[in-house]
C-alpha cells in the first residue's frame, strides 16, 4: 500500500505520461494555470488542487470481495457500447437511469431523490428532514428512518437513493440546503451518515453520500451559461470553495469518512469548484481523498449536470455521469454527453485506458451484487415515470420496460414511526414556569400562518403564505399523500380534552398589526396562546435572512403583548434568530424544524407531554443574526469568468467552534434542549483501553473509511446519568474534547466527540460510555499528511450541551 506521499509522486509521473483531454476541457492539474494563467495572486494561497493520478482501482476489499468477483464476471461480458451505457445516465422513468442489458439479465439502475422521501412517487411517506433527524441525537432513530425510507425506495423499484447529505455541513447559517443535511458539526453528522446509510442499505437500497465536497452555499453553485451560446458556453464559472487541507480533513471530509466506513455504495460529487477545479473532475478530492485515503470502493456519480469534461473527469475519479446530458443540470440529452459515445471512442483510440472504464463499472456493479439487487428486485413503479417532470417521456431517447403494478402503496406502517420521530426531533428551548406540558387547558388560541392547511395547491414545491411547512423545497422535498397540520391535531386533542379552542388567526399581517386583545374579544384571556411560525428554504437559493418568514417576530410580539402564556413553535429549515426569546410572556419555544407528514401529531404529542421532549440543537442560535460568521459568497458584482471565490478563511471555526473561540455569548448553544424532567451527571471516568499510544497510527492497509487504526478505540469515558425529576424522559449526555496546548493553533476550544441518547424512569441511573477512537483524539497534520495525537493533557468534558459541561477528566495520551 503506498503512503499518501508516495502516491502523489507516482501520480505526478503518471500524469506526464498521459495525453491531452480530447474534449478540450481543462485537465485537473492544469486547472490552476487554466484558471488564472497570468495572475496567480488573485487566487491567494488556495486556488490550486494538486494532481492525483491515476485513479485508484477498486479491489472490493473490506467485505465486498464476493460481489466484486461477480462484478468482474459481469464486466467481462460487456461490449464497448454496453460499457459506455453503464457509466452514462439516460433520460427515463427515474430521476437518474442506467439502461438495462437484458441479454445479461441486468435490469438497469433506477436512481431517485432524495434525503427525506422518495420524491418522484405516489403513495410514499414524507419523513422528517435531515436537520430534524439530527436533532434527535438518537442513533436508533437515525437508523430506523434510513431503513424505513429504504423500504419505500425498494418497493418502488429504485435501486439507488440520492441520500443522505453531509454537504452542506452547515458552514453558514444561511445556506439554503442545510436542512437536507444533519448538523453543523462533523462528528454528529458523521454518526448520522453512518446510521442512515446502514439503514438504507440493510433495506437493500444503495445509499449515496452527497454532495462531495465543500458544497456550502447555493449561490452560483453552477456556472452561468451564455443564453445565446451553445450548451457549454460559460460566462462565469461556479463558485470555488477554497479550503485548506486541515479544515478539509477535520470538518468537511470527516463525515464522508464515516460514510465510506459504512460501505456507502455511491458518493455524489458536488456542483461547485474546489480550489479552482470542479468537484466532479477534481483528482485530489476524488482520487486522492476519497478513493485513496478513505479507501472508498463504490462509485462517484456526478450531481445533475455537474460534469464538465469527459476523460478529464474520468481520470479525475468520476465513475458515472448523471443525468447524462450536457449543459446546465444535464438537461439537454440531445446535445450529447461528455460520456456515452465519447467514452467508447476515447477507449478505442487509446486516450482512455480500458482498465479505468472497467474500474468504473466494477465500482458501480459491486454494491449492486453485494445488496442482492440482481435477485428479484421490484420493478420500477410506472407511476414514477408519469410524475417525473425532470425527464418527461417525450425526451426519452432509449426504451424502458415499465411493467409491474402501478401506484403501489409503499407506506406500510411508517406513519406511526414518522409521528414518533417528529416528536423526538422537537427541541424545547424555553419552558418558563413549566408552561408545558399543557394540562387539559380550558381555552387555547392559535396564531400564525404555519398552523393550518396549505391553501395554494401542491405542498412544498414552493413557498406560500398560508399553510404549515413540513419539508423544504427542491430535489430534497417529498410529495405528501397527506399532511397533519398543527391546527387539525390541536382540534382533535381539544375535542378529547373538552378544551375550548377559542379561535384561530392565521393571517400574520392581521395578527402583527392588530391588538390581539381586540381580536380575542373575550373577557378572560386564553390559558395558552400558541403561535406557529415557519421558515422556508429550498435548493438553489441561500436564505436571505434568519428570521421567521411573514413577519413572524411581529406576530409573536403582538400576541405576547396580550397573552402572558405565549408558546411559540417554529417549523423551519434551521437557524432562526429569536428576538422574542426573553420576552416575559413568551413562556415556551419549540424548534420543530421540518417534521414530515405527521407534523401536527408530532407537535401535539410534545405540547401535551405524551412525548417528553429530548431533542437537542444541531447548531447554535446566536443572540443576533449578525453574530454569525462565514456568510455565503453572494455579492460578486464583477463579471470575470473566475470571480466567484469563496474563501473558507474561518477554517475550523464554524458554528459553536467559532462562538467558543471568540467567547461570544449565544442565545441557545449547540447541543441545548430542555425536558419535562431533570437529569444529573456524575462519576466521570476515563479508561485507557490500549497499552501504548504512539502519536501516529500504525499504517495498516486502507479499508473503507481509511486507515483502520484511526477507528481503534483508545479511551473509554463513562458517566453516570440520573433522572432526578418527576417523569420518564430521555437526555443526551455529550462529550467534548479540548486538545492539549501542543496542538497547532486554530484548534477549536472544544469539539464534540461523543453522545448517547439515554431514556430513564424517575430516579433511575444508568452508566453511559463513549468510545473515543484515535481519529477523535487527533488533529490532521498537514506536513506529515497524517492524523496525529498531540503530546500533553487532553481535557474531556461531559454535560448536557456544549455550554453546560459538568464533569471533567484530564488524560495524557502521548508524553
Ligand atoms: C481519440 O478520440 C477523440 C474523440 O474522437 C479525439 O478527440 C482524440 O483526439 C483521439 N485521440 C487520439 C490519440 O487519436
Ligand atoms: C493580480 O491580481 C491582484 C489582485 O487582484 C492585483 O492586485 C495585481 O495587480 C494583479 N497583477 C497583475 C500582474 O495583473
Ligand atoms: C486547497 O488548497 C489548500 C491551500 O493550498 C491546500 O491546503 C489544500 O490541500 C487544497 N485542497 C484541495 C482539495 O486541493
Ligand atoms: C462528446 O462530447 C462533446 C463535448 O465535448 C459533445 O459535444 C458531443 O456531443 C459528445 N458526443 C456524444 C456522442 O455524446
Ligand atoms: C420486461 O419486463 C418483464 C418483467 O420484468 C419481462 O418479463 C420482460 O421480458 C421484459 N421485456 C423486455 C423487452 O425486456
Ligand atoms: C404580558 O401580558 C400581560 C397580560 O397578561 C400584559 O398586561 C403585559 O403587559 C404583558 N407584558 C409585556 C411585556 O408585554
Ligand atoms: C396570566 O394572566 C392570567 C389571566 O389574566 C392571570 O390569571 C395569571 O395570573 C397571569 N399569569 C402570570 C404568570 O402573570
Ligand atoms: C444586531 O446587530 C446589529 C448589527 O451589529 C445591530 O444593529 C442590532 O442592534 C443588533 N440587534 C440586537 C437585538 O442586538
Ligand atoms: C448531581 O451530581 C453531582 C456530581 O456531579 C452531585 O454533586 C450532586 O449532588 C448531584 N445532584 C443530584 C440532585 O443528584
Ligand atoms: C466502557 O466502560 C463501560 C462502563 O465502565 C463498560 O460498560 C464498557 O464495556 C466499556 N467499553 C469498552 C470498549 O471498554
Amino acid at each position: 500500500m503506498p503512503t499518501v506521499a508516495q502516491f502523489f509522486l507516482c501520480g505526478l509521473l503518471a500524469v506526464s505520461a498521459r495525453g491531452q483531454d480530447y474534449d478540450g476541457s481543462p485537465r485537473d492539474e492544469d486547472a490552476f494555470s487554466y484558471v488564472q494563467p497570468e495572475n496567480t495572486t488573485i487566487l491567494g494561497p488556495y486556488g490550486h488542487s494538486p494532481p492525483v493520478f491515476p485513479s485508484p482501482h477498486a479491489t472490493g476489499s473490506g467485505g465486498w470481495e464476493e460481489a466484486f468477483a461477480q462484478a468482474q464476471d459481469f464486466v467481462a461480458q460487456l461490449t464497448p457500447e454496453e460499457k459506455a451505457d453503464m457509466v452514462t445516465g439516460q433520460f427515463g422513468p427515474c430521476v437518474g437511469n442506467i439502461v438495462a442489458i437484458p441479454r445479461l439479465n441486468f435490469g438497469g439502475l433506477c436512481l431517485q431523490d432524495g434525503p427525506l422521501a422518495i420524491r418522484v412517487a405516489d403513495y410514499a411517506s414524507v419523513f422528517p428532514a435531515g436537520v430534524a433527524a439530527a436533532s434527535t441525537w438518537d442513533r436508533k432513530i437515525l437508523y430506523e428512518r434510513g431503513f424505513a425510507m429504504g423500504e419505500e425506495f425498494k418497493a418502488k423499484g429504485a435501486h439507488v437513493a440520492l441520500a443522505p447529505v453531509a454537504g452542506p455541513l452547515g458552514r453558514s447559517a444561511y445556506s439554503g440546503r442545510n436542512w437536507e443535511g444533519f448538523a453543523a458539526d462533523p462528528y454528529l453528522t458523521g454518526v448520522a451518515m453512518e446510521e442512515t446509510i446502514r439503514g438504507f442499505q440493510d433495506a437493500g437500497v444503495q445509499a449515496t453520500a452527497k454532495h462531495f465536497v465543500g458544497n456550502e452555499q447555493e449561490t452560483q453553485r453552477n456556472p452561468t451559461y451564455d443564453p445565446d451560446g451553445t450548451v457549454t458556453d460559460v460566462l462565469q464559472e461556479a463558485v470555488s470553495s477554497n479550503i485548506d487541507d486541515r479544515t478539509m480533513h477535520e470538518l468537511y471530509l470527516w463525515p464522508f469518512a464515516n460514510a465510506a466506513r459504512a460501505r456507502v455504495a455511491s458518493v455524489m460529487c458536488s456542483y461547485q469548484r474546489l480550489n479552482g477545479s470542479y468537484a466532479c473532475e477534481n483528482s485530489k478530492i476524488l482520487n486522492g481523498l476519497l478513493k485513496q485515503e478513505l479507501g472508498f470502493q463504490g462509485y462517484v456519480m456526478s450531481d445533475w449536470g455537474g460534469t464538465h469534461s469527459g476523460v478529464a473527469s474520468i481520470e479525475g475519479g468520476l465513475d458515472m455521469n448523471m443525468p447524462g446530458g450536457i449543459g446546465a443540470y444535464g438537461q439537454d440529452p440531445k446535445a450529447g454527453s461528455f460520456f456515452g459515445g465519447n467514452v467508447t471512442r476515447a477507449v478505442s483510440n487509446g486516450t482512455l485506458p480500458e482498465s479505468r472504464l472497467d474500474d468504473m463499472i466494477l465500482r458501480i456493479m459491486t454494491p449492486y451484487f453485494w445488496l442482492g439487487q440482481d435477485r428479484d428486485y421490484p420493478t420500477i413503479d410506472p407511476s414514477s415515470a408519469d410524475l417525473n417532470t425532470f425527464s418527461p417521456r417525450s425526451e426519452w431517447l432509449r426504451e424502458f420496460n415499465l411493467t409491474g403494478p402501478r401506484s403501489r402503496d409503499v407506506r406500510g406502517d411508517h406513519a406511526s414511526l414518522i409521528r414518533r420521530h417528529g416528536a423526538e426531533a422537537t427541541v424545547l428551548l424555553k419552558n418558563k414556569n413549566n408552561a408545558l406540558p399543557l394540562r387539559a387547558p380550558k381555552t387555547i388560541a392559535v396564531f400564525g400562518n404555519d398552523a393550518a392547511e396549505n391553501t395554494n395547491g401542491p405542498v412544498n414545491q414552493d413557498t406560500f403564505e398560508f399553510g404549515t411547512l413540513a419539508a423544504g423545497g427542491g430535489s430534497g422535498t417529498g410529495r405528501f399523500t397527506y399532511l397533519v397540520s398543527p391546527l387539525a391535531a390541536l382540534n382533535a386533542r381539544a375535542r378529547r380534552d373538552g378544551t375550548s379552542l377559542v379561535q384561530y388567526w392565521l393571517n400574520n399581517k392581521q395578527v402583527a398589526t392588530s391588538s390581539v386583545s381586540d381580536l380575542l374579544g373575550v373577557p378572560t384571556q386564553p390559558e395558552a396562546c400558541l403561535v406557529f411560525l415557519k421558515t422556508w428554504a429550498a435548493e438553489g437559493e441561500d436564505r436571505a435572512h434568519l428570521d421567521s418568514d411573514y413577519s413572524g417576530n411581529e406576530v409573536v410580539a403582538s400576541v405576547a403583548k396580550t397573552c402572558n402564556n405565549t408558546i411559540v413553535v417554529t417549523h423551519s429549515s434551521g437557524i432562526n434568530t429569536l428576538p422574542f426569546a426573553n420576552h416575559p410572556n413568551v413562556t415556551a419555544i419549540l424548534a420543530a424544524h421540518y417534521p414530515g407528514q405527521e407534523s401536527g401529531n408530532s407537535i401535539v404529542d410534545v405540547l401535551y407531554g405524551d412525548v417528553n421532549p429530548s431533542g437537542r440543537l444541531p447548531y447554535t442560535i446566536a443572540r443576533n443574526g449578525s453574530d454569525y460568521n462565514a456568510p455565503p459568497t453572494t455579492e460578486v458584482t464583477t463579471n470575470g469568468k473566475y470571480d466567484w471565490q469563496s474563501w473558507f478563511d474561518e477554517k475550523l471555526e464554524i458554528d459553536y467552534r467559532y462562538f467558543d473561540a471568540h467567547n461570544i455569548p449565544v442565545l441557545y448553544e449547540f447541543g441545548f434542549g430542555l425536558s419535562y424532567t431533570k437529569f444529573n451527571i456524575s462519576n466521570v471516568r476515563a479508561e485507557r483501553v490500549v497499552q501504548a499510544i504512539p502519536s501516529t497510527p500504525e499504517r495498516l492497509p486502507v479499508q473503507p473509511g481509511g486507515n483502520p487504526a484511526l477507528w481503534e478505540t483508545l479511551y473509554n469515558v463513562s458517566v453516570s446519568v440520573t433522572n432526578t425529576g418527576p417523569v420518564h424522559g430521555a437526555t443526551v449526555p455529550q462529550l467534548y474534547v479540548t486538545f492539549p496546548d501542543s496542538t497547532p493553533s486554530g484548534t477549536p476550544p472544544k469539539q464534540l466527540r461523543g453522545f448517547e441518547k439515554v431514556a430513564l424512569e424517575p430516579g433511575e441511573s444508568r452508566v453511559v460510555s463513549f468510545a473515543l477512537a484515535r481519529r477523535d483524539l487527533s488533529y490532521w497534520d498537514v506536513v506529515s499528511q497524517e492524523w496525529v495525537v498531540p503530546e500533553g493533557e487532553f481535557t474531556l468534558r461531559v454535560g448536557f450541551s456544549s455550554r453546560d459541561l459538568r464533569e471533567v477528566v484530564r488524560v495524557t495520551l502521548v508524553e
